[in-house]
């Protein structure tokens, strides 16, 4: 059994609530938010404060709040000597007070509201200030996944970046995709199944195999012909050329 507290209460922090209260072996005491009156966010069945003099010592509390509150909740955290983590990617564990003892649980996902996600299959990097304290995290961890990693701060910081470029990037890539689409009154949708393939290839292929296209295969003309088409908009035709000279040096810097 372990017990926690959870402190915040945005995206992260109420899918982590949520997985968490489909465990038996795990107990939610409190959960700090400091606007937890506003709206409709009240669960019930949840025990919440907005006074930080409310918290009580429990087995772990969780920071799930904005990046660049971190450093600033834990501040103002009362107690002393306990197990605190953030759920940040690029956060380093230093900025953790060092009143206590400190560490990181990060699901390595993009959650948003109201879209369940299945736990299981998200990984959890974790990384603790001290090695008895693993335990604990790697305990937490196995309850809602079947995917626990061991990572450092420095670690951690590269993974982040390296999610941001193939979530992040590809996402904003399929905006541009869909902009072209729509300019050019086509459906977007006929691209979906072109999507779902280039994403099940790299299960099995590694991405620079299962790179195909013009920049791949080098044909000049057809690589100046949609440079000339995405000649009106200099945004799109700065990436198009980016990302085509990045691909034909196969990744290396330029
Ligand atoms: N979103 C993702 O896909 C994702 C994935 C993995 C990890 N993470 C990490 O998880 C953490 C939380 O992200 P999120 O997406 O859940 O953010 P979010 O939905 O924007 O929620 C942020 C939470 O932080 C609280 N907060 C902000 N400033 C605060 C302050 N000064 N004092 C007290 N509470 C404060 C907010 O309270 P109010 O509601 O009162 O404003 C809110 O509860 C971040 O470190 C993020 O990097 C996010």
């Amino acid at each position: 059994m372990v017990k926690i507290t959870i402190i915040g209460y945005g995206n992260v922090a109420q899918h982590l609530i949520h997985a968490f209260q489909q465990q038996s072996d795990v107990v939610i005491e409190q959960v700090y938010s400091r606007n937890y009156e506003d709206g409709n966010r009240i669960d019930s069945s949840l025990n919440f404060t907005s006074n930080w003099d409310d918290l009580v010592p429990t087995d772990l509390f969780i920071i799930a709040v904005s990046d660049d509150a971190i450093a600033e909740v834990s501040l103002h955290f009362p107690l002393k000597n306990q197990l605190v983590v953030h759920t940040s990617g690029s956060v380093s564990l230093e900025q953790i007070s060092n009143h206590n003892r400190r560490g990181v649980f990060y699901p390595l996902q993009t959650f948003t509201k109201g879209k369940n996600v299945d736990f299981s299959q998200i990984p959890i990097c974790i990384e603790t200030e001290f090695s008895a304290d693993l335990e604990i995290l790697k305990k937490l961890a196995q309850v809602i996944s079947e995917k626990t990693h061991i990572i450092n701060s420095q670690q951690r910081r590269a993974l982040h970046v390296a999610a941001v470029y193939v979530n992040n990037f590809v996402n904003h890539l399929y905006q541009i995709g869909n902009e072209i689409c729509i300019e050019n009154q086509i459906p977007f949708s006929i691209l979906q199944s072109l999507i779902k393939e280039t994403a099940s290839k790299i299960e099995t292929l590694s991405p620079v195999e299962a790179q195909t296209g013009p920049a791949k295969r080098n044909d000049q003309q057809t690589i100046e012909s949609h440079l000339d088409f995405l000649e009106p908009n200099k945004m799109q035709r700065n990436i198009y050329k980016l990302l085509t000279e990045s691909i034909q040096s196969n990744g290396k810097e330029l």
